[in-house]
């Protein structure tokens, strides 16, 4: 285990701010992660850098999850159960299941961020969050250096949430995740409109899990920023969920707003409308701005630092206030 002094944290956060770890150390088994907490209690933890933005140098002991592997567990007809470690990188695991014919992850490609970190944030994206496959997440509890179960039900996953988001948080490193997978009669979900479209389009009638993958896939690609070109952290705000009453009020005055039926009291707005409303999409202020393409998605065009982009998330929160009063929640973590 060697720790590093005065390390970039360019390339491990999507984001591609810079700023820099005064120690830093990568951790790529099971039996290192044990030894350095054994060590050291107070870890500043980056696994795929994917939702954070980071506005400080961080002065703590960095630690980069590394551990990679994938293991079947076992396999039954229907389905096959794996565990996977939390180093390994989320899109490339997900071909890897289309690759061998395992249905369930596949509205969920392209995801940036790695394996261990999903279940924190319930990734989601087109009629899918990753819960619907999860069967157990293991992790590391920092203070009795033990590792601890947690099934799907003690994970408590929400939209966007979880217990390790919650009374879990900084308590725990997650290790693993095992997921539980078809092997055959897939349950596709191709309900969400770009998806039906995407595959009119290419005049597929019975799609496979591969025909759904690639369409998610161009989707992503013709509306969100790949963070490899443009630093980003996917949606920087959550959709909010407002009162039904409230909603009627909005739809009175702006009868196109989109929305999603939660409940008899209760209804949810795509902050990309909002934002886009408030006139920022495709705003730019310095290296900092708002995706052309989706205003959910704020974005570094190179140099612009974490608090400058933290203070566009501010005044686009107050815009929207003021226009709407909806107060927009931030999903990403700023460090
Ligand atoms: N919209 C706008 N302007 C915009 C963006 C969106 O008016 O700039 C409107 C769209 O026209 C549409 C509605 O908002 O009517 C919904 O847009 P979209 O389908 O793009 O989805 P979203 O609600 O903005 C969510 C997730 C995404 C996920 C997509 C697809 C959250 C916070 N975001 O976005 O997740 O990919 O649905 O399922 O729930 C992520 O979390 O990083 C992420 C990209």
């Amino acid at each position: 285990m060697t720790i590093q002094e005065n390390i970039s944290l360019k390339e491990y956060n999507t984001f591609g701010v810079e700023c820099y770890a005064k120690r830093f150390v990568s951790i790529d088994s099971f039996y290192g992660l044990q030894q350095l907490v054994n060590k050291e209690k107070d870890l500043f933890l980056i696994s795929g850098g994917s939702n954070m933005l980071l506005t400080k140098n961080i002065d703590t002991l960095v630690a980069l999850i590394n551990i990679k592997g994938i293991s079947i567990d076992k396999e039954d007809e229907g389905f096959v159960y794996l565990t996977v470690n939390s180093g390994e990188n989320w899109h490339e695991f997900v071909l890897w299941c289309i690759s061998q014919n395992y249905g369930g992850l596949e509205n969920l490609s392209l995801i940036p961020g790695n394996v261990g970190t999903c279940p924190i944030q319930n990734i989601g994206a087109y009629g899918v969050e990753v819960k619907d496959t999860i069967t157990k997440v293991e992790a590391l509890h920092v203070e009795s250096t033990k590792l601890e179960t947690f099934s799907n039900a003690e994970c408590d996953f929400g939209y966007r949430n979880s217990i390790f988001k919650n009374e879990a948080k900084g308590k725990y490193i997650l290790t693993s995740v095992s997921f539980q997978l078809t092997k055959n009669q897939h349950q596709l979900n191709t309900s969400y409109g770009a998806i039906e479209t995407a595959l009119q389009e290419k005049n597929i009638s019975s799609p496979t899990i591969k025909d759904v993958s690639d369409a998610v896939i161009s989707i992503r690609q013709s509306k969100l920023p790949d963070p490899k070109e443009i630093g980003n952290s996917g949606s920087f705000f959550k959709n909010p969920v407002i009162t039904s009453s409230q909603f009627l009020e909005l739809q009175s005055i702006y009868p196109t707003i989109p929305n999603y039926t939660i409940s008899n009291t209760e209804t949810k707005i795509p902050a990309g409308w909002l934002v886009e409303q408030c006139g920022f999409k495709g705003k730019r202020y310095g290296d900092a701005g708002v995706h052309e393409k989706q205003a959910l998605v704020l974005v570094n065009y190179g140099n612009a630092s974490g608090k400058e982009i933290f203070l566009l998330a501010k005044k686009i929160q107050q815009a929207v206030f003021e226009k709407f009063n909806i107060q927009l929640e931030i999903e990403v973590n700023i460090i």
